[in-house]
């Protein structure tokens, strides 16, 4: 068995629905990547699940004057639909509002605590005079103390991306009324980074040259700019996981205080990885993704969360050492491995504006698929993926990519060489004869796109992996545009038959290069081609209860990807059924129709 890989993905906030830039920041790059991996017959597990505590879930509870716990359900909900439609296959997709996470969180908490990393400090926190009670760091926004942004929340700049120091923020406003807040006393425990900087940075240099450059700047900048000290991992609040009984026994005040949710929530890939591995049978299964020296995670994920998943996340796994391991129970515990890479992404825009769910500037995921295929959203958003620098949804490019790349270039291809041998052979794959040096040229191109493609997708270069199998298809027009089997078939079958044998050939392997990225044709292609079976598995809901009450999940059951990441080899002879098209033209109408409905809030 090959080396595991652990696909972690960015946990959603179960806040707000998903729109196109989610999806092309973490979840659609992350399924891509475990579906080539999948297919090259690799161990991997991609996990995320609903991120359900803090302050974003109050927020928007007390906007809509319901509960947290039913704020969390409703979207979690709609993030497991979505999944589905769109074929982001989780192996599962669970939430931190179950026990196992509470237990694993608590275990990590305490780990950290027994290896001297945790300590106890009074702290001044943000007080509202007029609400009495003490804010949130997301219910107080001022002026940023690194760069000056005007529009900061007390705990991360949006513009610097660095992570800050509430206290220190200017200008105070709180969120809820605009009154200004005052400084009072409250106890928390912190973890003390400073004592871990050392192991941070070493971990950080042992992953320069691979790491996307703005990644790594951003993470040393992070240790730079704000050299690392103690930073608070409880809160003042009462939605959330609640502190170890150990901590509950030191005083009453405890009582009241939570884990603060990015402490938590990053701890979920661990839990998540052990809830799959109990569900699966094999509950000792989550070592192989976070012991074995040779397994590596990927985190993907959006820039927004870069010093969290570079430098807070490994500093908690350097801190827990071998003890958590050992609180799980293990004779001979060990320590727990970093992660290998974090291939965030930039962000994607809207028609030149900052996509914004307050103001009614998104594409949401569930609303574009009642109006259009999952296929064309992967493709649009892997295309236009902000790996290297911000992005732009674009109606009128969506409109021609599709149109003038997926339909005219891949599908009408497919489609006219199999519409064409359904005709003139009865369904048959032609018989080619001997080939001519042209035709072999074309499918050792082909077969070499196993190699390049692959290698882009494992570097996480997934729009110049994507480039690359389009121009391969283009070469195949190309070359049928040279031999031209539609007037040949008049004169000389044979030669026609050997160009639509070469082109269905190549059509056979483009099927699986394309089907990391466009799943669902891939998989009708590949029925239309008379193969029995499915490329890959199947996703489904599961309802699981435990001592927090009842709780969703997605699960994906499946190896039928495994080792399929090869030419496709179809035989002379084979029979096939019935070609459709694989993609629907758009009509030019729909631009504007669109983009008319950005902006406005959403009828009915
Ligand atoms: N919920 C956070 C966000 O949407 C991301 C959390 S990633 C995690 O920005 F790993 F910390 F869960
Ligand atoms: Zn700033």
């Amino acid at each position: 068995m090959s080396d595991p890989i652990l696909v972690a993905v960015a946990w959603p906030y179960a806040n707000a629905e998903i729109h196109v830039g989610n999806l092309t920041g973490s979840h659609l790059p992350a399924d891509i990547f475990a579906r080539y991996q999948r297919m090259k017959g690799r161990q991997v597990l991609m996990v995320s699940g609903s991120d359900s505590h803090g302050t974003p879930i109050t927020v928007r509870a007390d906007a809509e004057k319901t509960t947290p716990l039913a704020v969390y359900q409703r979207y979690h909900e709609g993030f497991l639909d979505l999944f589905q439609k769109l074929g982001i296959d989780y192996d599962l997709f669970t939430s931190t509002h179950t026990q196992n996470h509470v237990e694993i969180s608590q275990k990590i908490f305490l780990a950290l605590k027994k290896n001297n990393f945790l300590y106890k400090e009074s702290q001044k926190q943000w007080y509202s005079p007029k609400q009495e009670k003490f804010l949130p760091d997301r219910y107080v926004e001022g002026t940023c103390y690194i760069c000056g942004y005007t529009n900061a929340r007390s705990d991360q700049c949006d513009k610097c991306g660095n992570l800050l120091d509430p206290e220190k923020l200017l200008e105070p406003r709180s969120k809820i009324d605009g009154s200004t807040p005052e400084l009072r006393e409250t106890e928390h425990y912190f973890l003390d980074l400073s004592r871990l900087q050392n192991q941070v940075v070493e971990f950080l240099k042992g992953r320069e040259g691979y790491w996307r450059p703005n990644v790594m700047r951003q993470s040393l900048g992070q240790i730079s700019a704000d050299s690392l000290h103690g930073r608070s991992i409880t809160r003042d609040l009462d939605w959330g996981i609640p502190l170890p009984k150990e901590v509950l026994a030191e005083g009453k005040e405890w009582e009241s205080k939570r884990l603060y949710v990015w402490f938590e929530a990053v701890i979920g890939y661990l839990s998540a990885t052990v809830e799959w591995a109990q569900v699966s049978g094999n509950a000792e299964s989550w070592r192989e993704w976070w012991q074995n020296l040779d397994a590596k995670t990927f985190h993907f994920i959006g820039k927004d969360n870069i010093p969290f998943h570079s430098v807070i996340w490994p500093a908690e796994l350097i801190g827990v050492g071998d003890a958590f391991d050992a609180m799980m129970g293990s004779k001979d515990p060990k320590p727990l491995i970093l992660p290998y890479d974090v291939p965030a992404n930039e962000f994607m825009n809207l028609e030149g504006q900052k996509i914004s769910g307050s103001r009614h500037w998104a594409v949401w995921a569930n609303d574009f698929l009642t109006r259009y295929d999952p296929d064309p959203l992967r493709y649009y958003l892997t295309v236009n993926m902000p790996e290297s620098k911000d992005t732009d949804w674009d109606w009128d490019d969506f409109y021609h990519r599709n149109n003038d790349e997926l339909v005219a270039t891949w599908g009408n291809l497919a489609n006219r060489v199999l519409a064409f041998a359904y005709k003139h052979w009865e369904g048959h794959v032609p018989e080619p004869g001997e080939l001519t040096p042209m035709d072999t040229d074309l499918l050792n191109e082909i077969n070499d796109g196993f190699k390049t493609v692959g290698t882009e997708i494992e570097a996480v270069h997934l729009r110049a992996a994507l480039a690359e199998v389009m121009r391969l298809a283009s070469e195949v027009n190309k070359y049928l545009d040279q031999t031209a089997p539609w007037q040949a078939v008049k004169t000389d079958k044979a030669a026609a038959g050997r160009a639509i044998y070469t082109a269905i050939q190549a059509i056979d392997s483009l099927k699986i290069m394309f089907a990391p990225f466009l799943p669902f044709t891939s998989e009708k292609l590949n029925h239309i081609l008379g193969y029995e079976g499915s490329l890959f598995g199947t996703q489904y809901v599961e309802t699981v209860t435990d001592g927090l009450g009842e709780h969703r999940v997605l699960r994906y059951n499946g190896t039928q990807a495994a080792g399929t990441w090869a030419p496709g080899g179809i035989k002379a002879g084979a029979v096939f059924n019935q070609p459709e098209p694989l993609f629907k033209k758009l009509d030019i109408k729909i631009v504007e129709e669109e983009r008319s409905k950005l902006g406005v809030p959403p009828q009915g």
